[in-house]
């Protein structure tokens, strides 16, 4: 039956689809195979259209045994991709076993999962940077990948232009080789022959228009000229992301992974992502915990969870509700199959109508239709224990005086004539237009920059802990488990059973608490830095974006133990609803001084006072 369909589909189209490469071979990367970004190898087919006009009975028999889909994918020339018998195992812990899905163009997958599930560990799969232990991952011929990795940092160091160009790894390395070449002192007759290899090489790849192309591109991106030839660590942490997103887009991906975008972005360059990917008609699996966001540019979710990976088609809302209705019905055990399957249609066809404003409405609810409820796992998801608990001194009425403090960047003001008291009680959330502004400000505050204007001084009773937006210098270059990083921090007493126990509510049990620090994940290292400000004792906190690779749970659990804390707070976040259940007092700390409000987040934003204040004083 199956191979009848594809005997008639396939001489029916493809003496019209004698498209370039279309009788080329799959390309496949196995366990074996240490791949790159950038084409992956080829090695055996693994979707394999015929040749035109010329179907034998052996490929007729070879393409019955594979799947239509794949099969026209290839016949069209579509982007996709296959993961096959996919598992990965790190000693004892298993956290991918025998996974199988496919990805196709056109669509975009929100990855999703608890801190330290794997997703970000799949997406450096796909991309060729780390190796699974068995299985394989099959792309189309000649497919692009690229990249926007979850750490913003990892580019400082580069100019705003290079960055992006090296999203283009091929040229990049070709031009790289060509400059050492001529930078060599004894220049040999072989040298000459390979730059001159390079050179050919070089301009057949539109080298000598890289620079311009990638100046267009972060243009078209709203990057200016004037920060083109910045270091990428001088620009704001939004337009950052612009040029980390320019970089991935660079190489005219087929395929492009993105891995928490969505940090350090503001609400405004969110909604521009999320138009840009609404739009993008190639693959894109993206990793969030951003629900908004989600909902507003998935038409899959891939959720990672007891080392499965499964796909749903629908967005975020979907996925949750559908997945809550799973628990539920599961729970309910005396209820008659019949019921069951009455209760999901008329979930279904809520949702559907729902969903029917969207682009994808008839298509998306078509696969709704077909969805079965019984597919979808309840989830495994944990709540970490975070709660600041002063056991030490207390805080007296002295709390922090600030005077007159301003700091330059780069580009001039970043704050500026900052005069304000903490008081007792005071959980102040400090805003900023400026995400250097607020980053530079705990740095003067916890003493980690002493170049600024104005003062400070704590009360003699105040002990602070904090947590910088950049955590790297805690992990980076530390080659110790767990235990033994945090035991630093807990005093030379603390013994390792003590040490484990705040490890264990932030949910690292067994083996897990002897990894090695640096493999951990973003949310893991977060995690780790909250149980070192647990184990502080502090009666002051400071927290500068503390959400960023948070999972929702995790989210859910800082902002209690924040709400909850007896001491005093200042800290900056771009989570809507932690700023307005956290904070009693809104400071903005601006080029021409500060507004300082008791009021919530929301009033703060909503007022029209509020507002004119601002305009004068960014002005
Ligand atoms: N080389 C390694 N050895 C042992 N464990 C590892 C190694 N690399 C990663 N891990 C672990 O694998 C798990 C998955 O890590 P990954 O970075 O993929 O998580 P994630 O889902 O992206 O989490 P997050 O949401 O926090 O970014 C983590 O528990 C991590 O500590
Ligand atoms: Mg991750």
């Amino acid at each position: 039956m199956i191979s009848f369909r594809f005997q008639t589909i396939g001489q029916k189209l493809l003496p019209l689809l004698n498209k370039p490469g279309s009788s080329e071979h799959g390309v496949q990367r196995s366990k074996a195979d240490n791949g790159t970004a950038t084409p992956p190898q080829k090695t055996e087919p693994a979707i394999s259209p015929p040749q035109p006009f010329n179907l034998s009975t052996s490929t007729i028999k070879y393409l019955s045994t594979l799947n239509l889909f794949a099969y026209l994918c290839a016949l069209f020339q579509l982007s996709m991709i296959s993961v096959s018998n996919l598992s990965l195992r790190y000693g004892k812990r298993t956290l991918f076993e025998d996974v199988n899905l496919k990805f196709t163009q056109g669509n975009c997958y929100g990855v999703i999962g608890a801190n330290g599930a794997g997703k970000s560990t799949f997406l450096k799969i796909l991309s060729g940077e780390v190796n699974q232990t068995s299985g394989s991952v099959a792309f189309t011929p000649g497919e692009r990948m690229a990249v926007l990795k979850q750490n913003h940092y990892e580019f400082d160091e580069f100019s705003v232009l290079e960055t992006v160009m090296i999203g283009h790894k091929e040229l990049y390395a070709i031009m790289k080789e060509k400059d050492a070449i001529y930078m060599k002192e004894d220049f040999t007759e072989k040298d000459g022959e390979r730059a001159g290899e390079l050179e050919n090489l070089f301009a057949e790849m539109d080298g000598w228009n890289m620079e311009s192309n990638a100046a267009t591109m972060l243009s078209n991106l709203g990057i200016t000229e004037d920060n083109h030839y910045k270091l990428l660590k001088e620009l704001d942490n939004t337009q950052k992301v612009r040029v980390l997103l320019a970089q991935a887009l660079f190489g005219n991906p087929d395929i492009l992974l993105l891995d928490e975008p969505t940090n350090d972005l503001d609400i405004e360059t969110i909604a521009w992502l999320e138009n840009f990917l609404a739009d993008y008609q190639n693959i894109v699996l993206v990793v969030s915990h951003d629900r908004h966001f989600l909902d507003a540019v998935c038409t899959h979710i891939v959720d990672i969870d007891f080392a499965k990976m499964s796909i749903y088609t629908g967005n975020y809302t979907f996925w949750y509700e559908s997945s809550q209705l799973a628990l539920k019905q599961r729970s309910d055990q005396n209820k008659k199959m019949e019921d069951k399957v009455k209760e999901l249609q008329e979930f279904i066809r809520r949702f559907s109508a729902n969903a029917s404003k969207s682009k994808q409405a008839t298509s998306r609810k078509k696969a709704l239709d077909k969805i079965d409820i019984t597919e979808i796992k309840a989830s495994s998801r944990k709540y970490p224990a975070i709660i600041f608990n002063n056991t030490g001194r207390e805080a007296g009425d002295q709390i922090l005086q600030v005077e007159n403090l301003g700091k330059n960047g780069n580009e001039g003001i970043l704050f500026d004539k900052v005069t304000f008291m903490v008081n007792k009680g005071d959980k102040i959330a400090v805003l900023s237009q400026n995400s250097l502004a607020t980053a530079a400000f705990y740095d003067v505050l916890t003493g980690r920059d002493t170049d600024h204007r104005g003062e400070f001084k704590w009360g003699v009773t105040i002990s602070t802990a904090d947590i910088p937006n950049d955590n790297s210098e805690y992990f980076a270059g530390k080659d110790e488990n767990l235990v033994d990083w945090l035991r630093e921090y807990s005093g030379t007493e603390a013994d390792e059973q003590f040490v484990r126990s705040f490890l264990g509510r932030m949910l690292f049990s067994g083996e897990e608490v002897l990894k090695n620090v640096k493999v951990l994940s973003g949310g893991e290292k977060m995690r780790c830095m909250f149980s070192r400000m647990m184990l502080q004792q502090a009666n002051l906190l400071m927290f500068d974006e503390p959400t960023n690779h948070l999972d929702l749970e995790s989210i859910e659990a800082l902002n209690n133990g924040m709400k909850d804390f007896k001491g005093a707070i200042l800290f900056t976040s771009r989570d809507h609803q932690l700023t307005e259940t956290v904070a009693n007092r809104i400071i903005e700390i601006t080029p021409k001084g500060t507004i300082d409000k008791l009021m919530t987040y929301d009033e703060y934003i909503n007022s029209s006072d509020v507002a004119k204040l601002r305009e004068e004083m960014y002005a």
